[in-house]
C-alpha cells in the first residue's frame, strides 16, 4: 500500500514540474503558471524553421540564399539543352582532371555502372539493353555516321559527351541528377580511350 503512495508523490511532483504555462505559444494547455524546469528547453528564443518572421520586410517565411552564391559542391553548368549550346561546350569546356591512373579506373568503374548496359563495355554500342528504341547506340570510335556536330562519334569533343551526359540524346536520358560534374569527367577519361579503340 506505502509503495502506491510513493508512486503517487513522485507522479504528482512531476506533475507539478511538468505544468507550465504555455499560453505564450497559443496551445491551449493551461494558464496556471507551475515550475519549469529551465523554460528555454521548451520555448525556444530563435524562430522556428520557416516560421514567420518579423526581422524581415516582407514577414516572410524561409530565406533564398543571396543572388549569386553557389551550393557547396554543386557546378553551375551554364549551357542550356539547346544544339547551340551542345556545339558551344564542344569547343570551350576542357576536362578539368588530371589523367591519372586512378581517375581513369574510376570513370571505367562509373561507366560501368552508368553507361555500359546501352553502350556496351567496350564502347560498341551492343550493351546488354536490347529494344527496338535503343537499337541504334552508335559506337564512341565509330568514324563514319556524322553525328550533331557534324563529326563523327570517334571525333565528339569531351565538351560534347559532358554535355550528351547531362542532358541526354532521344533514347539516353539525361544523367546529372545520378552523376556529379567530376564523375562526369572521370567517366569521359575513360570514353576518350574507347573513341580511340580500333574497330
Ligand atoms: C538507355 C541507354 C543509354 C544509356 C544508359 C546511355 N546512353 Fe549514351 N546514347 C544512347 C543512345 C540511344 C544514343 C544515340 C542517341 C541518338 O543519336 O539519337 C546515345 C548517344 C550517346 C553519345 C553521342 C551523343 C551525341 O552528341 O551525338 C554519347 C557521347 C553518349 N551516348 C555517352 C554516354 C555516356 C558517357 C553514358 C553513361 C554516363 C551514356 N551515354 C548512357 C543510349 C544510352
Amino acid at each position: 500500500m506505502l509503495k502506491i503512495f510513493k508512486y503517487i508523490y513522485v507522479f504528482l511532483f512531476i506533475l507539478i514540474l511538468g505544468c507550465g504555462d504555455s499560453s505564450s505559444d497559443g496551445r491551449p494547455f493551461t494558464t496556471h503558471p507551475g515550475y519549469e524546469y529551465m523554460p528555454d528547453m521548451y520555448r525556444s528564443p530563435s524562430y522556428e524553421t520557416y516560421s514567420e518572421n518579423s526581422l524581415f520586410k516582407n514577414n516572410s517565411t524561409a530565406r533564398k540564399p543571396v543572388v549569386g552564391t553557389v551550393a557547396r559542391g554543386h557546378m553551375p553548368f551554364e549551357y542550356e539543352n539547346t544544339l547551340d549550346d551542345y556545339i558551344r561546350a564542344g569547343e570551350m569546356l576542357k576536362n578539368p582532371l588530371l589523367k591519372t591512373e586512378k581517375n581513369i579506373e574510376e570513370g571505367e568503374a562509373l561507366y560501368g555502372m552508368f553507361c555500359a548496359h546501352c553502350h556496351g563495355k567496350n564502347g560498341d554500342g551492343k550493351g546488354s539493353v536490347s529494344h527496338p528504341v535503343y537499337g541504334a547506340i552508335p559506337a564512341y570510335n565509330d568514324k563514319v555516321q556524322i553525328r550533331r556536330t557534324g563529326s563523327t562519334m570517334s571525333e565528339l569533343n569531351d565538351g560534347n559527351i559532358y554535355h550528351a551526359i547531362t542532358y541526354g540524346l532521344n533514347a539516353m536520358g539525361p544523367h546529372a541528377s545520378q552523376i556529379s560534374p567530376e564523375e562526369r569527367w572521370k567517366i569521359i577519361m575513360f570514353v576518350n580511350n574507347l573513341q580511340k579503340e580500333d574497330k
